[in-house]
């Protein structure tokens, strides 16, 4: 091949896909997000949406978490794409990081050992997963430009340490993030491209630009980086074959997408898998049950009054890339079939326009002349197509729909980006532009609102027409015609009185769209709106008050103590309400143990700043993140790491260690069957200088009925007694090894001398 068709086959031609190259039959490539489902190139196709990622780690059961993958390959196959971008392998540094959801854990190795099963069920159907983003991309605050300050310990010992286990376990794919590391974009990094990944861990796959994070051509070449995507911005194609990166450098990049296509055009051995059931059964199992004092499981001869917006609207995933369309979604509504006492909602932007009172809700595209392209129905009145349209030669987009006979005052918004004009029943009742700064394009995907209130009577034809910006080089629209009826005053005191005349209270609390999403990071952890308030007097109503948390990161939960049990549900995904009747009525165990930390107090959190400061954020902590600064600070978080609850106890009987592995036998000493995540932590029998207390050094999953026995063996990585002082160097001494049902509950121990 010529230099031009080699290089061609290093950018994107699209959004999403990398062109083919016909004379020696590569067929063209597709890439597609994300984690909880595979969304396709379209925005708006419909996919399979699991748990998310934080839920997935509080499984710790890696041959569920392996299924996750496989689901997720499957559904990758069925839609014809050929790289998954996802797992998410960043760390929970600060927990108020807006894509924690989207990781893992505060834990290098539970990161590692879940994205490991992730990629390994990706992978097992012939479709590429890609470990992301390489590396220290932990928050999003700045996150294009942030220059991390991190010391090479703490870089190798945490934030490279998934990476280095994920290359270990054979992923094919990794993506260099957007920010900088110790003065270096992460896409011009050598050190750690070429170094690092390829040159010391042996990486044979690809590495992929995160979308526009390749802004120059012959650094990013030359640092290692393989595919720059998207076609848009992209500083390679004819810059690249002009330039002077020698060819054997292009060669090498070559060789790396041929060996991807290779790998992922292979007949895989197809798996029969019921995606809905291992949706159901990953929820269920993430769930964690923090506190309980024997109100769950409920009996069904309880009276339940049901109360929260998310009872009614479950958030199943977090905002962002990582974002899928299911074709459905359960609730807890759904699931008991019982209407829920909305009280109050926390959302800062009104929902879509959606529901039983709206008929023949319908988007129409129109071209400059006023000709329809394109009608069809919408399930609710927002539009989302980023990286393509769904007809050519756009140039105008119309949400329309019936509003029934609701009369009162009703409120509209008009959410997006651009010009719009809103009318009900031909009278006009906004027309503008809505154009705010924006310094990260994905503030795109948080757009604000403007909202109108208007009298209607009668049943009404509503309208909300956008214009395209057709000199926009970035093809994406985005925008939504909100909408509440008429709201009665008192539906707080509605749920209030519904508490105390049920049996049991179930409240269903979390974060919204506006608080946990990509491109920006949380201003504080408590729950918005009067969410708090509701709680605590539901609990003053009912002392029997179940409190289950919907959100994908850690929120403060000040009623925790009051509340009878707290069910910490994080974003489910499309079985969730279905999965959370099942832990409730005792029908699945909730085996969900914290991969994170929860704080008491935002003031009690170790490691709080995700700001830059001259662009820079120092990661002064250097080890100390997660239960290790908790630890070493020596205060006590609401729910510390490992915790989590079961329907059943256990006894811890013996421990057997030694410096390869860690026996323990468990007796399930309740009177249902269970499971017990027996976790191993590692302890330095006298403090090293500058080092954690303790760590995560294992885990396995004990399963049985009333009074069985169970042995597990757990194999302990070689890292667990090594540390990185330039280079790996085993730290020799006498380690207690303790057994445990977490972090803050060690049942059992012994000591190894490591030599
Ligand atoms: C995100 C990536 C994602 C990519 C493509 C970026 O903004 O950081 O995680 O894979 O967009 O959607």
């Amino acid at each position: 091949m010529d230099r031009e068709t080699k290089v061609s086959m290093l950018s994107g031609q699209d959004m999403w896909t990398l062109p083919e190259v016909p004379e020696i039959g590569l067929p063209s490539l597709t890439m597609s997000d994300g984690p909880v489902g595979v969304r396709g190139t379209g925005w708006t196709e419909k996919s399979i949406a699991l748990p998310s990622p934080t839920a997935l780690a509080a499984t710790w059961d890696l041959d569920l978490v392996r299924k996750a993958g496989l689901v997720l390959g499957l559904e990758a196959r069925r839609k014809g794409v050929h790289v998954l971008l996802a797992p998410t392998i960043n760390l929970h540094r600060s927990p108020r990081g807006g894509r924690h959801f989207e990781c893992y854990s505060e834990d290098p190795l539970l990161t590692g050992l879940i994205a490991n099963a992730f990629i390994d069920g990706v992978q097992s159907q012939g479709v590429a997963a890609t470990a992301k983003h390489f590396v220290a991309n932990d928050s999003e605050t700045d996150r294009m430009t942030a220059n991390v300050q991190v010391s090479e310990q703490a870089l190798r010992e945490l934030y490279l340490l998934p990476f280095e286990m994920a290359v270990q376990s054979g992923v094919w794919a990794v993506m260099a993030a957007y920010n900088m590391v110790n003065g270096k974009t992460m896409t011009e990094h050598g050190e750690l491209l070429s170094g690092v990944l390829k040159g010391e861990w042996g990486f044979d796959g690809i590495v992929v630009s995160d979308w526009t994070a390749a802004r120059s051509t012959e650094e990013t070449a030359l640092a290692g980086l393989d595919i720059v995507m998207p076609q848009l911005f992209s500083p390679w194609g004819e810059e690249l074959a002009a330039s002077q990166v020698p060819d054997e450098v292009i060669d090498d990049k070559v060789r790396r997408v041929i060996r991807l296509a290779e790998r992922v055009t292979k007949p895989a051995d197809v798996t029969e898998i019921d995606g809905r059931q291992a949706a159901r059964e990953i929820a269920a199992r993430s769930f964690v049950l923090a506190s309980n004092d024997g109100v769950l499981p409920l009996q069904e001869t309880q009276t339940v009054a049901l109360i929260g917006v998310p009872a009614h609207e479950l958030r199943i995933m977090g905002g962002g890339s990582a974002e899928v369309n299911p074709e459905y979604v359960t609730t807890l509504e759904t699931a008991l079939g019982q209407k829920a006492h909305l009280a109050t909602d926390p959302r800062a932007t009104l929902p879509p326009a959606a529901g039983p009172l709206w008929t023949d809700l319908t988007v129409t595209c129109f071209d400059e002349q006023r000709t329809v392209l394109l009608s069809q129905p919408l399930e609710t009145a927002a539009i989302r197509w980023i990286g393509q349209f769904p007809v050519e030669n756009l140039a105008r987009v119309e949400v329309s729909g019936t509003l029934s006979d609701a009369p009162g005052t009703h409120t509209f918004s008009v959410r997006g980006l651009g010009a719009f004009k809103l009318s009900v029943d031909s009278k006009v009742l906004f027309d503008d532009t809505i154009w705010p700064d924006m310094s990260d394009p994905i503030g795109f995907l948080k757009p604000p609102e403007q909202r109108v209130a208007a009298i209607v009577q009668g049943a009404q034809q509503v309208r909300l027409s956008h214009d395209v910006m057709t000199e926009s080089p970035f093809p994406a629209i985005n925008f939504q015609l909100g909408h509440v009826p008429p709201q009665p005053e008192d539906l707080m005191e509605q749920a209030i009185e519904a508490a105390a005349a049920a049996d049991v209270a179930v409240v269903v609390v979390g974060t919204t769209e506006d608080v946990e999403s990509e491109g920006y990071d949380r201003p504080s952890l408590a729950l918005p709106g009067r969410q708090d308030e509701l709680v605590s007097r539901v609990i003053a109503a009912n002392p029997r008050t179940v409190v289950i948390v919907n959100a994908g990161a850690p929120v403060l939960l000040p009623w925790a103590d009051e509340a009878a049990a707290v069910l910490l549900a994080w974003f489910p995904g499309q079985e969730g309400g279905n999965a959370l009747a099942d832990v409730l009525y005792g029908r699945a165990e909730p085996g969900g143990r914290l991969p994170t930390t929860w704080p008491r107090a935002e003031q009690d959190v170790p490691v709080w700043d995700v700001e830059t400061t001259d662009g820079l954020i120092a990661y002064q902590e250097g080890l100390f993140i997660g239960y290790k600064a908790w630890d070493a600070a020596a205060v006590e978080p609401l729910y510390p790491f490992g915790h989590g609850l079961g329907y059943t106890q256990w006894v811890y009987e013996t421990l057997v260690a030694t410096e390869e592995s860690v026996s323990v036998t468990v007796r399930n000493d309740g009177t249902r069957p269970g499971r017990e995540v027996i976790q191993i932590y590692v302890e330095p029998s006298e403090q090293m200088p500058a080092r954690p207390k303790r760590w995560l050094a294992g885990f396995a999953i004990a399963e049985g009925e009333s009074g069985d026995v169970v042995t597990v063996t757990i194999d302990l990585p070689k890292r667990t007694f090594q540390q990185w002082a330039e280079g790996w160097q085993t730290m020799p001494g006498e380690y207690l090894v303790h057994a445990g049902h977490s972090l803050a509950d060690l049942r059992i121990g012994g000591v190894v001398h490591v030599t």
